[in-house]
């Protein structure tokens, strides 16, 4: 999932290409692992990377990672030079329930309530519930008569990027919303600085919470110089 442009790549597709090439696929997941369905050893990926921050709400410090039979071979094959980020030495200290290093544990606590969380929902409805943020969030911005910036069936179902348009300005928007709305959305990255704006919706969020973003967009596109055609 690319967080900076709101696409989620066809990785099943991605996968396999990449495995009848014989290399190793790499899954940046951190913006949709636990948001979105990915079924790591269907798709065949060897490293897969999430972030505590994303999806599974508590705070950034946490970086989970799973590893395939394949991705371990490689490793004890692998010459690199590693200390911090030595794969085995965190598998062969996982057998006695620890780290390496010290972890960052208050991080650890608030995932446990999460998991528990996510767990009595059920991954499944969490997935769904992504999917329904998704669509209202997108449908939300087309009725305003701005357009989702990913193309329909690759947009994202935990971050909506919306595409600037004439007159408005998105910088000026964004500000309105945070400061008189308490309504904090992002902004496009290095080329789409200024041209995207990008509404967040992973984690502990429901449609509502996308309802009342679309409803406090509509309120301050006019202020921003939007007119709708
Ligand atoms: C898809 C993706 N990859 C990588 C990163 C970088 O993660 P971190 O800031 O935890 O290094 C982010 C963070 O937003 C992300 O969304």
């Amino acid at each position: 999932n690319e967080t900076s442009t709101g696409v989620t790549n066809d990785l099943a597709s991605i996968s396999s290409v990449v495995k009848e090439a014989g290399k190793l696929l790499v899954v940046d997941a951190i913006s949709s692992l636990g948001s979105i369905d990915l079924p790591v050893d269907k798709w065949h990926c060897d490293v897969t990377v999430t972030g505590s921050q994303k999806g599974w709400m508590v705070p950034p410090g946490l970086a989970m990672v799973s590893v395939s039979q394949e991705g371990w071979q490689a490793n004890q094959k692998a010459k690199m030079p590693r200390f911090y980020w030595d794969f085995a030495k965190a598998r062969s200290y996982l057998e006695k329930g620890q780290t390496p290093w010290t972890p960052v544990v208050s991080v650890f606590f608030a995932l446990d309530v999460a998991l528990d969380m996510m767990l009595k929902e059920g991954m499944a409805n969490v997935f769904a519930r992504h999917a329904r943020m998704g669509k209202t969030a997108r449908e939300g911005v087309k009725a305003l008569g701005l357009s989702p910036f990913a193309e329909e069936g690759y947009a994202s179902n935990t971050v909506t990027s919306v595409a600037g348009s004439d007159g408005l300005d998105t910088k000026k928007m964004l500000k309105i919303l945070r400061e008189e709305h308490d309504v904090v959305l992002a902004g496009g990255q290095q080329k789409l600085d200024g041209q995207i704006f990008r509404i967040g919706h992973l984690g502990w969020a429901t449609e509502d919470d996308i309802k009342e973003v679309i409803s406090a967009i509509k309120k301050v596109l006019p202020q921003a110089g939007f007119r709708s055609s």
